[in-house]
């Protein structure tokens, strides 16, 4: 195992995270459970798994497309993509959250560190946008540099929920669970699934 295998698997078991991802959790779980239509948009009811990762694909291009823009001094366009990338935040976040808060304890751990990263990249573009306004291209490039480092963070951690972890895989279908030897479960309450922060099948969105 090398130093980022082992740093990913140690936030998984990293219980000082516990307090906050807790707290967090028992705001949004709530929320949610009185909005199943809500609930089920935002998982992904309608595309038949999570969105999360479609919509992540908006503020990391426009990342990654100012980033090329900076690199040729398109200045004015890589401001436009930030501002573009900004503005698609909330949907990653808001989508993020509803997944996030159906997990186990240990994906709850990691999401919570990727969420953490998430919102520093947010802040470095937010600031790369102010300064690309007020004091000029060089500190904007800074900030900008150093969003796009904290997203490629904040990227490893999604990868390790989704493909270490397997954060949100099978939720949607018992038939591919099945196949591979995975037999579907009686839907238990949340809280007994996540006991003990075993890793279980999550549940459908609007399911529990
Ligand atoms: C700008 C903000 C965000 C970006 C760019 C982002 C990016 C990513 C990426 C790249 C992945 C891996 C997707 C894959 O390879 O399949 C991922 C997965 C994930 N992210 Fe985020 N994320 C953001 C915000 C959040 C927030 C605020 C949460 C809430 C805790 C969150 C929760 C999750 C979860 C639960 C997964 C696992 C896959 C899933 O169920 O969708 N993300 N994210």
């Amino acid at each position: 195992m090398n130093a980022v295998q082992r740093w990913l698997k140690s936030l998984e078991s990293r219980q000082s995270l516990d307090a906050v991802a807790e707290r967090l959790r028992a705001r949004v779980r709530p929320f949610l459970r009185e909005r199943p239509a809500l609930e089920k948009a935002l998982r992904g009811e309608w595309a038949g798994h999570a969105i999360h990762p479609m919509i992540i694909t908006l503020p990391i291009g426009c990342y990654s497309a100012a980033a090329v823009c900076d690199l040729f001094g398109r200045r004015e366009t890589a401001r436009h993509l930030i501002s573009l990338g900004l503005l698609t935040v909330p949907g990653a976040v808001v989508t993020g959250l509803a997944e996030w808060s159906e997990l186990d304890l240990r994906q709850r751990r990691v999401g919570l560190v990727h969420a953490m990263t998430n919102a520093a990249s947010s802040v470095c573009y937010l600031l790369s946008w102010r300064a690309r306004h007020r004091s000029g291209d060089t500190a904007g490039r800074g900030w900008a540099l150093l969003g796009l480092a904290a997203v490629g963070v904040g990227g490893t951690l999604g990868g390790h929920l989704t493909y270490a972890q397997g954060a949100g895989v099978f939720r949607w279908s018992d038939e591919l669970a099945e196949a591979v030897g995975e037999q579907p479960e009686p839907r238990a309450p949340f809280e007994d699934r996540t006991a003990g922060g075993r890793h279980e099948r999550a549940a459908k969105p609007g399911g529990s």
